[in-house]
């Protein structure tokens, strides 16, 4: 297993979904596109939705995608640890009806053990307690020992965000180590510790949620997975959190140098050091995309995360507007992913010359 760059993981992500014949899309916009149920993309398969239920046909059964998205339920705890993100990069093969549990487990396999290189032994499986299926393709198709696969409850292993599709889940946790542990003799994943961190969801996509919590039968199973690509960063790069990625501790290392703080002396300046890092991302993309701060809706999660930016800046003592300076090492950072950010670079700094 070698330090792998984050884009060269996602670019080996989806090079090898390529080679298994899926279609490779560009990452949708952040703004839904005919979806009023969201605000912002905040999952590799919410710009899709419509390729689950089978309303509209998609341009191949197989894609894969690098979605952009963002979160924000705990937007007032980003900064304060460094597990939390508004923005953050999903990587995504999707079968709309096509492959099914019997493909997508062994090739979520194969790219983390031969195209990763991660050793099996820190691998573990968990299964939806009674989805038998997938708990016996990892037991006797990959050939997991039955102490690694896990068997968890819906909170776990059920994935749905708002309506839409959903379904029970199998995920791969990978072991950070003891030291990360709570040491309990039955630490595994699950445990509410450190120790295990989920790397991969493929979800079983099988129900539509309307939204009030009835479920329908898709006409098509379908393959959704969710694979965090900052936190396979992490594991490709040895590193404890995503502030420590190399594109975004690039970021992160130009707020220390306009503020003249170093990051791991003092913990509220680390707050504001990570809470600026993370807004600058966001705010970035979003305002790449065509979002504009305002008062309301998307424009107003924008206003909130620069202004919040701007707030970290004065408390650690920048006494000049700084957000064209850390974006601008942003855009450099994932331009070569996302063209839009080169080709809208003069735009994104100009709003963010005016508003800040
Ligand atoms: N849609 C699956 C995930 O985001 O984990």
């Amino acid at each position: 297993m070698q330090w792998t760059s984050l884009n060269t993981v996602r670019e080996k992500y989806l090079s090898f979904f390529e080679s298994k014949g899926h279609l490779r899309l560009p990452s949708y916009p952040l703004i839904p596109q005919n979806d009023k149920s969201l605000l912002l993309i905040n999952s590799g398969m919410a710009p899709m939705k419509k390729f689950f239920t089978g309303e509209v046909e998609p341009p191949r059964r197989r894609v894969t995608t690098c979605q952009k998205c963002i979160r924000t339920p705990d937007f007032e705890r980003v900064g304060h640890t460094a597990r939390h993100g508004t923005f953050f990069e999903m990587l995504g093969n999707f079968s709309f009806g096509d492959y099914f549990k019997e493909q997508a487990i062994p090739w979520a396999w194969e790219f983390l053990t031969e195209v990763m290189e991660i050793p099996s032994d820190l691998l573990w499986p968990s299964v939806y307690e009674n989805d038998d299926e997938a708990y016996n393709i990892w037991k006797d198709k990959i050939g997991v020992p039955e102490k690694h696969i896990v068997r968890l409850g819906k909170e776990d292993n059920f994935w749905e965000h708002g309506p839409g599709p959903c379904g029970p889940c199998t995920e791969i946790y990978f072991d950070r180590g003891e030291k990360y542990g709570c040491g309990r003799p039955d630490c595994k994943p699950g445990c509410d510790c450190d120790r295990y961190m989920e790397i991969w969801n493929n979800v079983f996509s099988q129900f539509n949620n309307d939204g009030k919590g009835n479920y329908t039968e898709l006409v098509q199973k379908n393959i959704d997975t969710g694979m965090g690509l900052e936190r396979l960063a992490c594991v490709m790069q040895g590193v404890d959190n995503m502030f420590e990625v190399d594109t975004i501790r690039k970021i992160l290392d130009r707020v220390c140098e306009i503020s003249g703080k170093t990051y791991g002396n003092d913990k509220d300046n680390d707050i504001s050091i990570r809470v600026i890092t993370d807004h600058t991302r966001s705010a970035m993309f979003m305002i790449a995309d065509g979002v504009l701060p305002s008062n309301e809706g998307r424009g107003y999660v924008l206003r909130r995360i620069i202004r919040r930016a701007c707030r970290h800046g004065k408390l650690l003592g920048i006494g000049r507007a700084f957000m064209t300076d850390t974006v601008a090492v942003a855009i450099g950072e994932s331009c070569g992913a996302y063209p839009e950010l080169s080709e809208e670079r003069d735009y994104v700094l100009t709003v963010l010359a005016i508003v800040e």
